[in-house]
């Protein structure tokens, strides 16, 4: 995810940008770049990949005294990862950073270059810097220009912008992204209400860790907060232009848990990250009535008459899910291959198979090996992954980058929610491809898709039911997750889930299989985590779960709809789309796995025996 560093100060500016980005490297990203005004110049460097790569081509390079500089961490989503691509984004005699999305870029963009404005990237982020210094011809000053410029702009934005025009000032703007500003004050100590008329460096981020050590109090920006910043104060304004003071609180100088933005363990803030970062897998992605994957050449599909999904873990769940929709959408056949058996059983390969494999590392061994057979057979490939220059992503013919940004904690959470966002969103490209879903149909999927970010949000009221049901689950001899179709890989999902993190035994099962053989297990100790969709074969499930109740196992069903049978509920909201309920239960069954495995004492972010990536056979 991209992130964001500003400085305005005596110290070394070059540095202080450097090391903020640093902090923010574990957010991950795919290129970089700073701006440093200093004496009425400009100082620009950029670079794609690692930031050493950023410290190679600064490295002759060095702030000798007063500068204002920002700097800027970006996660390909508007655009490939390239240097054009990468902020700070330069106008005539501005430049801008910026992390979150402007929705009406186009529409300014297309006007500009009306205008005579010659555009460098393909980001939305460019238009701020030439919309600021279209309106700083009309306007009086560069507050102005910035003022107006926001007032233009529609989306989500954390904004620093440096200019000639005012050259020892940093602009701001913040909307829907975070952004906070923090002081360092050598003769003013610990007060919660700084004086803002003091002369003192300040500091920007776009979260608390790159102002750690460095800066003792810090603002974060409300919504709709602007203005600017000197060496003598801070001036911001509210979302109706009035005045307002800073509010200065302590900053904690506890650097992982700054990085875990206040959540008790990565799992827990990835979790709740998934609406964001859904919004960036959809992002340029979802058009009105289709879907589109610009880095997808439609001749891959040409002469392909199956599908084959290969993976391992909580991918390979992800996979399952698209197993269903390919058929159900595409209509093309679909096989799905558990890596680290595929590769030693002489699979038969044929070339009208497209071979997917899927992979948040792009790393994983065994997927790393299946992808490289599938190649040497001669089969079109397509990686569906979550980290750009990884191996398989350099190995695969095409390539869907799933933007769900650094994951940390080892139990997969966002990351198969942005795959099945992916796999959502391909079912309906090849549907259209291949015609084998009326363009109404498609178009009403699309509109689906976009309702996602809203359906994995987490409420207060979800988690707090949750955290006290966790209780009752405990103890007992195992877990059985139950679902039909897609709600099928859920299953299998939240028993991996709480597999990994509780150490209790869990199992998903198909709800209709239970019946031939698990059922004989059923007791009051016996678990059953019951997905009851409204919309996919609710009665049939419903039965399902009645026969095991009867059998007095402990049901915890998972539903839109009210269901007497069982001895828990967790109800989640009315949905219009059986694909909009698998991701409101997927937020259910990671919590509960989240809220077992912190009352059991365990280390959730670092189970016993996993690694993150399992790079061995
Ligand atoms: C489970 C989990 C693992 C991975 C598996 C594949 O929470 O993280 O099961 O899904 O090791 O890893 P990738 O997706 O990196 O290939």
């Amino acid at each position: 995810m991209c992130g964001i560093v500003g400085y305005l100060g005596e110290k070394n500016t070059k540095e202080i940008l450097l090391d903020g980005l640093k902090e923010l490297e574990y957010r991950g990203y795919d290129s970089a770049g700073i701006a440093v005004l200093e004496n009425g110049n400009f100082s620009n460097f950029k670079a794609v990949g690692k930031l050493v790569n950023l410290e190679d081509k600064t490295k002759d390079y060095e702030t000798k005294g007063f500068a204002a500089g920002i700097g800027h961490t970006r996660w390909a989503t508007h655009g490939k990862p390239t240097e054009l691509n990468a902020h700070p984004h330069l106008g005539e005699s501005s430049y801008v950073v910026h992390n979150g999305i402007i929705e009406n870029y186009a529409e300014i963009k297309k006007e500009l270059i009306r205008k005579g404005v010659t555009f460098l990237s393909q980001t939305d982020t460019e238009v701020i810097v030439h919309q600021f210094e279209k309106n700083l011809k009309s306007e009086l000053n560069a507050l102005k220009a910035f003022s107006k410029t926001i007032s233009e702009l529609n989306g989500a934005y954390a904004i620093l912008l440096v200019t000639k025009s005012e050259p020892d000032t940093i602009f701001f703007a913040k909307h829907g992204s975070p952004m906070l500003v923090g002081i360092s004050c050598d003769d003013n100590e610990g007060s919660s209400e700084r004086d803002n008329t003091m002369s003192c460096e300040k500091y920007f981020a776009s979260s608390d860790t790159p102002l750690i050590g460095h800066c003792s109090d810090v603002n974060y920006f409300e919504d709709g907060d602007y203005g600017y910043v000197t060496s003598d104060e801070i001036v911001i304004f509210d979302k109706d232009g009035a005045k307002k003071d800073p509010i200065f609180s302590a900053l904690s100088q506890n650097k992982l848990s700054a990085q875990k933005d206040g959540f008790r363990f990565f799992m827990e803030k990835e979790i709740y990250e998934q609406s964001d970062v859904i919004s960036d897998t959809l992002m340029g992605r979802v058009g009105d009535e289709e879907i589109h994957f610009d880095e997808l050449d439609k001749t891959l599909f040409n002469g392909i008459n199956e599908i084959k999904l290969c993976a391992c873990g909580t991918s390979y769940h992800a996979a399952m899910t698209a197993s269903y929709l390919f058929e159900r959408y595409s209509k093309i056949r679909t096989t799905l291959e558990i890596a680290s058996e595929f590769r030693y059983r002489d699979p038969i390969m044929s070339k009208d198979t497209l071979f997917v494999v899927i992979s948040q590392s792009g790393e994983t061994a065994d997927t790393l090996e299946t992808l490289k057979m599938a190649k040497k057979a001669g089969l079109k490939t397509l990686v569906i992954c979550n980290v750009d220059n990884s191996s398989m992503v350099r190995l695969a013919d095409a390539c869907i980058l799933t933007r769900a940004g650094i994951e940390k904690g080892v139990a997969s959470t966002k990351a198969f929610a942005t795959q099945v966002t992916v796999f959502w969103m391909l079912s309906l490209y090849i549907a259209k491809l291949k015609n084998s879903l009326e363009d109404q149909k498609i178009a009403r999927q699309v509109s689906l898709l976009r309702e996602i970010p809203t359906h994995v949000k987490v409420t207060d009221e979800m988690h707090e039911r949750i955290k006290r049901l966790s209780k009752r689950y405990l103890h007992g001899h195992g877990f059985f997750f139950i679902g039909r179709d897609v709600f099928y890989p859920l299953a299998l999902e939240g028993a991996l889930k709480l597999k990994e993190i509780s150490y209790l035994h869990a199992e998903g099962y198909p709800s209709g299989e239970m019946k031939h053989g698990p059922i004989a297990l059923a007791d009051p100790e016996l678990f059953t985590i019951a997905l009851l969709p409204e919309h996919l074969h609710y009665e049939k499930s419903k039965s399902n779960v009645e026969e095991l109740s009867a059998r007095d196992s402990t049901i915890c069903a998972i539903s839109a709809l009210e269901f007497d049978k069982a001895d828990d509920f967790v109800q989640i909201s009315t949905c219009q789309d059986y694909m909009l309920e698998f991701f409101e239960m997927m937020i259910v069954v990671q919590l509960l796995s989240l809220e077992i495995s912190i009352r059991l004492g365990n280390d959730v972010d670092m189970p016993r025996n996993l690694a993150k990536s399992v790079t061995v056979e």
